[in-house]
């Protein structure tokens, strides 16, 4: 009997959201959709680069002429760009900077002895017609007295710019934030769970991670 009344209401509920969808449809034309919540921004921190690099692709780990790749461990790092409405922004251009695997940041003036060469540093990426985008680039790692964090700017003609930051789940709150946010629960939302990559070199790591533009003012 019980079960029945809860069938009947959950009935009565489904029908009066379904009409509620139709009559919006029949006024808009748009079927109603949830809107995304936008990727919180995070300080841009002291650097990004003085000076834009010659190579600048999307795989970091890997210099042109250069036999041996970046130290550290590799990560493949995709995900999509959508605007709140949940459509992608295509051509979406994102750039990544993120120290080397021996904690310096390239492009900044440090000390050339000081880099790993096979590192770039800096890298961009183009997402595609769906939002897609791929960066292959290493883990981030613990540096001075800051948790282990990607550096991100995102750019689209029809979006608000973005400058946030990324964090290995369960990281983020790791020593001091220096120039990360300071509110918790806004950084766990920038965080990415960090697994195997399959079918990739050995000891390499995947992660995924959708970014959320909100529109222009
Ligand atoms: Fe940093």
């Amino acid at each position: 009997m019980t079960s029945r009344i809860h069938r009947s209401r959950r009935t009565v509920l489904a029908g009066v959201a379904s009409l509620a969808a139709t009559a919006l449809l029949a006024r808009t034309g748009h079927a109603a959709a949830p809107a995304l919540a936008p990727t919180p921004r995070d300080a841009e921190g002291p650097f990004y680069p003085a000076r834009l690099p010659a190579e600048a692709d999307h795989d970091l780990a890997r210099m042109q002429g250069r036999a041996q790749g970046a130290k550290g461990t590799l990560l493949y790092l995709e995900g999509r760009v959508l605007g709140t409405d949940g459509r992608p922004l295509a051509g979406t251009k994102l750039e990544l900077w993120q120290c080397d695997a021996t904690g310096h940041y390239h492009h900044v003036g440090v000390d050339a002895a000081a880099l790993d060469a096979g590192f770039q540093g800096y890298g961009v990426a183009i997402a595609d017609a769906q939002g897609r985008f791929a960066f292959r680039t290493i883990r981030p790692v613990r540096y001075g007295g800051r948790p282990p964090h990607l550096h991100f700017k995102l750019a689209h003609p029809d979006a608000a710019p973005l400058t946030t930051q990324l964090y290995p789940r369960g990281e983020s709150a790791e020593r001091g934030l220096g120039f990360g946010l300071s509110d918790r629960s806004t950084r766990e939302r920038l965080e990415f769970v960090l697994a195997p990559a399959a079918g990739r070199e050995p000891g390499a790591l995947a992660a995924s991670y959708d970014f959320v533009l909100r529109g222009r003012a």
